[in-house]
């Protein structure tokens, strides 16, 4: 017996790992194991009474010494692992994890800019749907059924007649209802179409709408509001032309183009001709406050819809559309937050 314990010790001595340990226990004191099937081994008929008392004490004695050994080699080679992983956790020359810092989307870094400047002017913020009543996107905005944007070929159409706003205008008879006059608000956000996509084109893109309501609101108030807007943008002279456009739900209606900062003027893919149309506006038509419960004889105001998606390619030089939509982190990471 004495020299199964110098034999186990080591055995347990060469073992460096908890696995070894366990095939150690197995081969001594599992059920097959050397010592337990000692007793079995043992021809106990040639032993006398005192013989057999003392092998069975010293069977018992063995037992447990080898349970003692085996339990703390099993406890050293578990702490070894554990102070090897310690060991790695603190290595100074391993390679770092590499943590990449997001940047914002230059359209986001577009929209908040605009938001606080008319913030600063006493405008509010809201939001509206994207997924819109045909009600709100055409019918309050004085858009006759057979306009073409109801059409199939320019609008998502989804279920029951609701659609994937084409227009942030689609907020305007919401924010009236909601709101009443005098009221002062814009409401940037994400519009859709069914679109061919080229450099200028998209089927998802941004706007920022906005309307003022008061007494009094004239042409005036709209063209200030509006070179304020610019001047805040882009911080230096930019060229501008206002000429007039049709829109169902203003009257009269101004198309805002900005001379192109992508060719200075001359003509690129960008823009077409040197002039991108930046920021349609005009006065709100009658019809349109009425389906706002606002009395039209007491109350003027203007509405515009900035082409936010256009006026981040202005102020970051991005002559692609496709690329603000892509997802490339590349492109993403190139534009710096402005705070
Ligand atoms: N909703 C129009 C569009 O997407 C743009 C627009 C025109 C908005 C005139 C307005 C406006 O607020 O007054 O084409």
């Amino acid at each position: 017996m004495q020299d199964l314990m110098e034999q186990l010790s080591q055995d347990l001595h060469a073992a460096t790992t908890a696995d070894q340990v366990e095939q150690i226990r197995i081969a001594y004191l599992g059920r097959k194991g050397t010592i337990t099937t000692l007793a079995k081994n043992t021809d106990f008929s040639t032993l006398s009474p005192e013989e057999k008392k003392e092998f069975g004490q010293k069977l018992n004695d063995l037992k447990n010494r080898a349970t003692t050994e085996i339990n703390k080699a099993m406890e050293s080679a578990k702490r070894s692992l554990l102070t090897k992983r310690k060991t790695r956790e603190i290595d100074l020359t391993a390679p770092g994890n590499d943590r990449r810092l997001g940047t914002l989307h230059p359209i986001t870094m577009t929209q908040m800019e605009i938001e606080d400047i008319f913030e600063g002017m006493g405008f509010s913020v809201l939001a509206g749907p994207e997924v819109e009543s045909e009600y709100f996107c055409f019918e309050a905005l004085n858009i006759p059924s057979d306009h073409p944007a109801r059409d199939m070929q320019d609008t998502f159409w989804l279920k029951n007649n609701l659609v994937l706003r084409t227009h942030t205008s689609a907020n305007q008879v919401r924010t009236l209802k909601r709101f009443g006059a005098p009221v002062r608000a814009i409401f940037p956000g994400r519009c859709f179409r069914y679109e061919a996509v080229d450099p200028s084109h998209e089927n998802t893109f941004y706007q920022c709408e906005g309307l003022v309501v008061d007494e009094n609101i004239s042409v005036a108030n709209l063209i200030a509001v509006m070179k304020t807007i610019l001047s805040e943008v882009f911080r230096r002279d930019v060229k501008v032309r206002l000429r007039p456009g049709f829109f169902p739900f203003v009257e009269p209606g101004f198309e805002l183009d900005l001379n192109c900062l992508l060719c200075g003027g001359k003509g690129c893919p960008t823009c077409g001709d040197g002039w991108i149309e930046l920021i349609p506006c005009g006065l709100i038509h009658p019809e349109v406050l009425r389906h706002g419960g606002i009395d039209p004889e007491k109350y003027s105001g203007f509405a515009f819809g900035i082409g936010l998606t256009r006026l981040a390619m202005m102020k970051y030089g991005i002559r692609d559309i496709r690329y603000l939509n892509a997802g490339d982190l590349r492109f993403n990471e190139q534009f710096l937050p402005i705070f």
